[in-house]
């Protein structure tokens, strides 16, 4: 009678949950609608099943509840009823109109969501431990050939240099992606490493990310906002600080953003992709603030604060200068040689009480430079540079 009575409780207590909850889906920013629709016939269906079969269990423990002081075979004693074929025809009929309620929808949604409409505009999304990147179509309107093989510190994304197509995409610097209201957006989607998902809670879109193949969808941004993309699958230590903005704004402002990114000839000349402060660093300031940007664009501070307090790495607070105990016991000065090898080969000194994680990241010595100016920036130790060398390429504009 008891677990009658709080299953009773349970599902009245679940239903009104739901209808007061203020935990429902962010203010919809797209054409996908449907999506919405899809979720609310999953909850109504789920929903009815659960409270149909816990009233059931409810009202046999009370209707055949146990009574005292009745002899053997007054009360109400078990029949064994091995086969009854009236109710497993029951039993099959409403889970097989149940299940394919559940399915067939969402399959018609997502047989459209994963075919673009012809004129949408290309957006590639690469997603990396822990960081994202962008490339959109220049002016010729294609995105140009990739290859594992052209992956490197100046060519990030793996672009053929011989492709034609390739040479005018627009390779964005940094974690922020800009795109024109009520413009189709086929996604077109790579991992470097392992599985992603590339996710715009607002968008109702998301994807995974599967490592040697492109999976793709689309979608139309119908409100202007800045958003918020996450990554939705579970990528290592950094997963969590994976994350990235989207920005829908109206086309001329759009076009503006647009001219200010470099396309893959630009970036392929100057030795700082990635960077947008790079072609302004001419002094140590500007160095600094451009190894701050890289550990955004980088993906960095996803296991690094600058506070410190130890996140999955050690802080930068006060790191340069400092004398650090290695994870064999023995130490080591914390010196520009230090920080230089702790980029490049993040294995060979592990720092005592932290896992030995960190992935090398794909860096020209530029960027090196900039990332060790801006530690040593945090730490005890004053700068020790030598003054950098003049940019060839100064008509670059600053991003950040
Ligand atoms: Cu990438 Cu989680």
């Amino acid at each position: 009678m008891l677990f009658a009575g709080v299953l009773v409780v349970i599902v009245i207590a679940s239903v009104l949950f739901h209808l007061v909850s203020p935990w429902w889906t962010t203010p919809l920013a797209s054409n996908w609608k449907s999506m919405d629709d899809m979720l609310t016939i999953t909850l109504v269906i789920t929903g009815i099943f659960f409270v149909v079969i816990n009233a059931f269990v409810a009202y046999t423990l009370w209707r055949y509840r146990h009574r005292d002081g009745l002899a053997p075979g007054q009360g109400h004693s078990a029949a064994y009823v091995p086969e009854n074929k009236k109710l497993e025809r029951w039993l099959i009929g409403i889970t097989t109109v149940g299940i394919m309620a559940l399915l067939a929808p969402g399959l018609v949604v997502y047989a459209s969501y994963v075919n673009a409409p012809r004129d949408a505009l290309m957006l590639e999304v690469l997603g990396q431990q822990w960081q994202w990147h962008y490339r959109l179509t220049g002016v010729s309107g294609k995105l140009g050939a990739t290859d594992a093989r052209f992956v490197n510190a100046a060519n990030p994304f793996g672009l053929d240099p011989g492709d034609p197509a390739g040479q005018d995409n627009i390779l964005v610097a940094g974690n922020e992606v800009h795109l024109p209201l009520n413009k189709p957006v086929k996604v077109l989607l790579r991992s470097h490493d392992v599985l992603h998902d590339f996710y715009v809670p607002p968008f109702r879109a998301r994807m995974n990310i599967v490592p040697g193949q492109v999976s793709t969808f689309w979608f139309t941004p119908t409100k202007a906002g800045r958003y918020e993309a996450l990554c939705a699958q579970l990528c290592g230590i950094g997963h969590a600080n994976m994350r990235g903005f989207v920005v829908v704004e109206d086309e001329v402002a759009f076009q503006t953003w647009l001219k200010t990114q470099p396309t893959f000839v630009m970036t392929m000349a100057r030795p700082a992709p990635g960077a947008g402060a790079g072609a302004l660093a001419s002094g140590a300031d500007a160095r600094v603030a451009q190894g701050e940007a890289l550990t955004q664009s980088k993906g960095c501070v996803a296991c690094h604060t600058v506070d410190g307090s130890p996140r999955v790495g050690p802080s930068w607070k006060g790191l340069a200068g400092k004398t650090q105990t290695l994870a064999d016991g023995s130490t080591v000065l914390a010196d520009e040689a230090y920080l230089r090898r702790a980029i490049r080969e993040p294995q060979a000194q592990v720092v005592k009480g932290f896992p030995p994680i960190m992935p090398a990241a794909a860096i020209s010595d530029e960027e090196l430079a900039a990332l060790v100016a801006y530690l040593q920036s945090l730490g005890g130790s004053a700068p020790a540079l030598p003054e950098p060398k003049p940019e060839p390429k100064p008509e670059q504009k600053a991003q950040r």
